[in-house]
């Protein structure tokens, strides 16, 4: 069995599986039964001063069968006094003392609120502190939230405050609603933080009801713009990890959020860079024993490889994620018809003919048995045939192999002197 034990910026858990700040962890009760079934990790649900939440808060989006495809919710900071959730930290911490329990933070952005809550959350014992630069809803209006977030100024001043109170590592959980979430987590590192951890919830409206008018969810006739999560948010918050991952300006741990579903993913983010991977959504629409599945895929899958750490997986793909310009135009590969598989729905051929590269043929052999046909010359390898095939097997893309050299466009722009040239020197020539 591999060793699932992670240690992120020095908090240590028993695997990387963390539930992230959100329902799944607004209690005492909740997170020891969370550890129970097996969760390494567990960032309590955001501390502040308690708030009021409405009644109707969440909403999913539903695709084609799957529900919950996305995830949608209004719900602000917990609303449970603070004493009470300090005392319930304290007994879970001396419940499960192997176990990380990080508290996240979220206050008005000023010096002494947060040093005065850093003391009194880390006097009950936990591993370190999240603080939430990120809910897009509710405390933005009072400046808090992904309105300090969204500034990378107060990021760092921000972070500077809590990391000259706090004795516990800090981890910045930023939000995704920003046109570079780079900047931000650069603000992080400079304001001293030990961690990143991405990504919040995307501003979203769920829907509108076309019977009613009425937005969804609605709380008595009116609407108010929500977080989006869950696993239609896998690919951005992915594409965030990586960005930050490769970004030698973040040199800090980073702690992977947003449409974590089951191991595979939770994999994905780890070799894109991230030292542990937090869960919400998917805890919420299946319960907590979802992470035994997590942890025995997580191990088979180490074992198959012959790792012996899930820490030595940590970043293996982020030297394979780069810039556009760095990618080999030289490269080519092309979509092949298998034709014992091939059910001839005619969907590549729509896709090919419609909306791509028109590069498939209908074909007649001499028995007059009809056949689909790639015009590989004339393919462009977009993989949109073997996107919408609905059989697994029936088109594969192939690399083409050919004499060129690998030349990328950077590459090239160099060879033509245009590397450092501006759009404008290359709209001149
Ligand atoms: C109902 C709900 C409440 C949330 N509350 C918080 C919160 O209090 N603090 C916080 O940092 N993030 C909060 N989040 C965001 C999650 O921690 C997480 O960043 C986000 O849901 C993405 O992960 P997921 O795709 O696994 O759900 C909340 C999410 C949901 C769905």
């Amino acid at each position: 069995m591999a060793d699932l034990r992670i240690n992120l910026a020095g908090i240590k858990s028993p695997n990387p599986f963390w539930l992230a700040s959100a329902p799944p962890t607004n209690s005492g009760y909740q997170v020891q039964r969370a550890f129970e079934a097996g969760w390494g990790g567990a960032v309590w649900k955001t501390l502040g001063d308690p708030i009021l939440n409405v009644s109707s808060r969440f909403a999913a989006v539903s695709f084609n069968g799957q529900r919950v495809a996305g995830f949608n919710n209004i719900e602000l900071i917990t609303d449970r006094p603070l004493e009470v959730n300090l005392k319930e930290i304290y007994e879970t911490k001396k419940r499960f003392p192997d176990h990380a329990i990080i508290a996240s933070l979220m206050v008005e952005p000023k010096q002494e609120k947060w040093h005065e809550i850093v003391k009194r959350v880390e006097d009950t014992g936990v591993d370190g502190l999240e603080l939430n630069f990120g809910c897009p809803h509710g405390m933005a209006e009072r400046g808090m939230g992904s309105a300090s977030g969204q500034v990378p100024e107060l990021v760092e001043r921000q972070t500077y405050w809590v990391k000259e109170a706090a004795k516990t590592p800090v981890i910045v959980k930023l939000t995704p609603n920003i046109t570079d979430i780079t900047s931000t987590a650069e603000a992080a590192v400079k304001g001293g933080a030990d961690a990143v951890s991405m990504i919040n919830t995307i501003n979203s409206l769920a829907g509108v009801d076309i019977d009613t008018w009425n937005t969804i969810p609605h709380v008595g006739g009116k609407g108010a713009h929500g977080g989006y999560c869950g696993p239609a948010v896998k690919p951005i918050a992915l594409h965030m990890v990586g960005e930050c991952a490769r970004n030698p300006r973040i040199p800090i741990p980073i702690s992977g959020i947003g449409g974590i579903s089951n191991w595979q993913n939770a994999v994905e983010f780890m070799l894109m860079g991230a030292t542990g991977v937090q869960v919400c959504t998917a805890a919420m629409h299946h319960g907590f024993r979802i992470v035994e599945d997590m942890i025995e895929g997580l191990n088979n899958y180490l074992d198959d490889k012959g790792i012996s750490s899930v820490m030595d997986i940590v970043g293996k793909s982020v030297p394979k994620y780069s810039d556009w310009g760095n990618l080999d135009l030289n490269y080519n590969i092309t979509a092949r018809i298998n034709q014992d598989v091939c059910i001839e729905c005619n969907k590549c051929y729509i896709a090919c003919e419609d909306t791509s590269h028109q590069c498939i043929d209908r074909l007649v052999d001499s028995n007059g048995v009809s056949f689909l046909k790639v015009r590989e010359e004339d393919c462009v390898g977009c993989n949109l045939c073997s996107i919408v095939c609905p059989v697994d097997g029936a088109i594969d893309m192939v690399e083409v192999p050919n004499d060129l050299p690998p030349m990328t466009w950077n590459e090239r722009q160099a060879a033509l002197g245009l590397l450092n040239g501006t759009a404008e020197k290359v709209v001149k020539s």
